[in-house]
């Protein structure tokens, strides 16, 4: 007979989103439920690793503020059940919290001014009798996605448009398994600010040129209303999409994409900011403060494809980016250099993260010879943070200035409270949310470098 469940409701909802119970001092987190809520739920796991698999039924839970069909099932959006002021309350309410108590600075918080229609890219993943977005915890398992909310509209209708293309020739999506077929992934890259567009197909490289890609292109040239679209060829059993060799159907292999009044190429395979729109406070608080201070060099640390030296590139007189992607370094010198051609620039691909790689980023900057006074750095690490060696690096460090970017705000400030804050003062912080029914956020955090007090005894 099946052992009794636990029953627990909700008694918070957490900065991830997450509603959270406590059953016999253990606090578990489920995913799309909100204080109140009644669940019954089994442990699944065994021996030591009894309590870490849970099975739930949800017995009470108030959806009437979600709008999408596939919410809770689809591992996109965890927050359409918390009305969108109320979730962003909820992501940002304890950090802020935080920076007031420990350095006396209230954050500016700025909520989306649209909580749907805002992404600028989608990947759709295609698999037999299925296309559409991953499961929620299940990478293996996809929810047929006829439409996204969180896409631009006109997205949403090349979407079907394409969907109902691979619905009627199942010969198309590749088997993981079997092996035949060839189309692995659909992309679709939209810019609110130009209304370019592109769609992308990641095909099978084995693949390559088949009798059905071809006819897929021809329906393409025919039907589809992107103004670029590009056939891209990575080998099995990759699932990176937009990414490898390529064709160019129609139009170009990069699309437009306005921000801060500038217009810039963004190649098919670059990463951009999803959501451009909602990120311009950021850069506008940037700028903001490079116009204040007026520093000379630029340093820009986990540069990618050299995004803030081309933006802010124009205030510098020297700009020197470092970043690990061999590719993105390519972009960031070749824009870089032809856009402030009369300045000094250098882009270096190092690995940040690895301590043997910390001496040649050392030698580098030194080499430099820049006046720390007048240096600003602008910091954009991955999520999962700038790492122990730039840390202890930058703590170190005697550059004036540093704006540091993160999609982490709790990891950020969990860094600066741990290092940074060591020796630089948080001046302002900036939270905004380019990712409504998501738990992430993007924030910005100005640092500058505390004064040292010299302590005379006599
Ligand atoms: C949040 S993105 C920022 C990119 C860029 N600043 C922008 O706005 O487009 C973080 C960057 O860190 C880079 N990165 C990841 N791991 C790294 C490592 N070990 N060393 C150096 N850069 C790394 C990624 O390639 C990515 O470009």
């Amino acid at each position: 007979m099946e052992n009794p469940p636990n029953i627990a409701f909700i008694h918070k909802v957490a900065a991830d989103l997450t509603g959270r119970t406590t059953v016999q001092g253990r606090t578990h987190s489920f995913r799309c439920l909100k204080e109140g809520d009644e669940v019954h739920f089994w442990y699944l796991g065994r021996g030591k690793r009894r309590y870490n698999k849970i099975d739930q039924v949800v017995i009470h839970s108030d959806h009437s503020s979600v709008q999408c069909q596939y919410f809770g099932i689809c591992g996109g959006c965890s927050g359409q059940h918390i009305p969108y002021e109320e979730q962003f309350s909820i992501k940002t309410n304890l950090l802020a919290e935080n920076y007031k108590d420990n350095w006396e600075i209230k954050p500016e918080l700025i909520p989306a001014s649209t909580p749907y229609h805002y992404r600028n890219r989608m990947d759709f993943a295609i698999f037999p009798g299925k296309s559409g977005l991953r499961e929620s915890g299940n990478f293996r398992k996809l929810v047929d996605v006829e439409t996204c909310l969180i896409q631009s509209k006109w997205a949403d209708t090349e979407w079907n448009l394409i969907r109902s293309y691979i619905i009627a020739h199942p010969e198309i999506p590749l088997n993981r398994k079997s092996e035949e077929g060839f189309l692995k992934y659909v992309t679709i890259r939209y810019s609110f600010s130009t209304e370019d567009s592109m769609v992308i197909f990641t095909i099978d490289k084995a693949l390559e040129g088949c009798d059905g890609e071809k006819e897929l292109e021809a329906w393409l040239l025919e039907h589809s209303t992107a103004k670029n679209i590009i056939f891209c060829y990575n080998p099995r059993p990759s699932e990176v999409s937009a990414f490898g060799s390529f064709k160019v159907v129609k139009g170009n292999s990069s699309y437009e994409e306005k921000i801060l009044d500038q217009t810039l190429q963004v190649p098919f395979d670059s990463f951009f900011q999803p959501n451009p729109r909602q990120f311009e406070p950021i850069l506008h608080e940037i700028q903001k403060w490079i116009q204040e201070w007026q520093p000379e060099n630029l340093i820009d640390l986990f540069c990618g494809g050299g995004f803030f030296s081309i933006l802010f590139g124009k205030y510098f007189e020297k700009i020197y980016g470092y970043e690990v992607n061999k590719a993105s370094i390519a972009t960031a010198t070749e824009i870089v250099s032809s856009l402030y051609a009369d300045k000094e620039s250098s882009f270096e691909s190092i690995d940040l993260f690895q301590k043997k790689f910390i001496p040649k980023f050392i030698e580098s900057f030194e080499s430099r010879n820049l006046d720390p006074s007048k240096t600003f750095l602008i910091l954009d690490p991955p999520r999962n943070g700038a790492g122990s060696f730039m840390l202890d690096w930058i703590e170190n460090s005697n550059i004036k200035y540093i704006a540091y970017v993160s999609c982490n705000p709790k990891g950020q400030y969990d860094e600066i409270m741990k290092s940074i804050g060591k020796s630089y003062t948080p001046v302002r912080v900036l939270m905004t949310d380019p990712y409504p029914h998501t738990p992430h956020l993007e924030s910005l955090v100005i640092l500058e470098k505390k004064k040292v007090v010299v302590d005379f005894k006599f």
